[in-house]
């Protein structure tokens, strides 16, 4: 049976700072094993959103929420954070403001150091992450010297440390060059099918990860306009024209260029109205 890893409950947020809710009452369920994109224009509450589903908020924003959130079943007012981070990987939106360490390797053991696992332990699993996101090259390097794209990579090396079942990420391919954000969007792809990960992305560009993905979240002033399988989505009224995806001309444009896709890249369609079409 197919759990539900997230359960998100009526949920409100609004800053102790602020006058107005960054969240409201917002509802529903993730799957384990599904893919969630998460979209909405900027300000409408996405990185508050998903800082509700490691802990954050509550237990380290100061304001007013109200609602639950559940993680596999448990509420996350009832769990320290440092528990959370066991289930919830979480990348945030921001790579450099994560980074705490001198070398890519320290950055990938440090969850695992503050879990207290033992030394030989965290020599191989680090030796482990390092191989699937192809790190070899930057193992010993500074955080900080190296690409946007590689230090996303690092971060979502250092979130995968501790094995959680949920993966988070806010943003990862905003500054990053196209080639990067395949490499990465392909990485999290891969991440949900063949190692079974519950994935759940804000993101602005549909268009790099929608065919990814199983459902997408709209957030708008921090309401929850639209939560749909991707195949309707499009058919929403609610969702905006202008955030339909020029997913065809794109892809296959990155296709073309640097060969990075995986085969999906080909069978897509080439308008939008295809696209419609073709989910139909
Ligand atoms: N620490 C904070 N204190 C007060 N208000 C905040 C804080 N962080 C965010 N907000 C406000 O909450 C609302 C939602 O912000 P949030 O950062 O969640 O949006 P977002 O969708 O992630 O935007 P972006 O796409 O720009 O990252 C905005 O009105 C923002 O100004
Ligand atoms: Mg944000």
């Amino acid at each position: 049976m197919v759990e539900t890893a997230v359960k998100i409950d009526n949920v409100s947020f609004k800053y102790r700072n602020s006058d107005s809710f960054a969240l409201r009452r917002i509802s529903f369920e993730v799957a384990e094993g599904e893919f969630i994109l998460l979209a909405g224009f900027s300000g409408s509450g996405k990185s508050t959103l998903l800082k509700c589903l490691n802990g954050l908020i509550p237990h380290f924003h100061a304001g007013s929420f109200g609602g639950n959130v559940e993680i596999f079943g448990k509420s996350t007012l009832e769990s320290e954070t440092t528990q959370l981070a066991k289930q919830v990987g979480f990348v945030f939106q921001n790579p450099e403001n994560q980074i705490s360490n001198l070398t890519v390797e320290r950055e990938i053991a440090f969850p695992l150091e503050n879990f207290g696992v033992p030394k030989n332990e965290i020599i191989s699993r680090v030796d482990e992450l390092i191989a699937l996101l192809n790190l070899e090259e930057i193992k010993y390097k500074s955080p900080y010297s190296i690409s946007g794209g590689e230090q996303q990579l690092t971060a979502i090396a250092s979130a995968l440390a501790l094995n959680p079942p949920i993966l988070v990420l806010d943003e990862v391919t905003a500054h990053l060059s196209p080639r990067s954000a395949v490499r990465i969007l392909n990485l999290l792809n891969e991440l949900n099918t063949k190692h079974k990960k519950t994935i759940i992305i804000a993101e602005h560009r549909l268009d790099r990860c929608l065919h990814f993905a199983n459902k997408l979240a709209f957030l708008e002033k921090g309401q929850l306009k639209v939560f749909d399988d991707v195949r309707t989505v499009f058919q929403n009224k609610e969702f905006p024209e202008n955030m339909l995806p020029k997913i065809p001309s794109l892809f296959l444009k990155l296709d073309k260029e640097i060969g990075l896709l995986d085969e999906k890249a080909n069978e897509l369609p080439l308008t939008v109205e295809e696209l419609v079409a073709t989910l139909k």
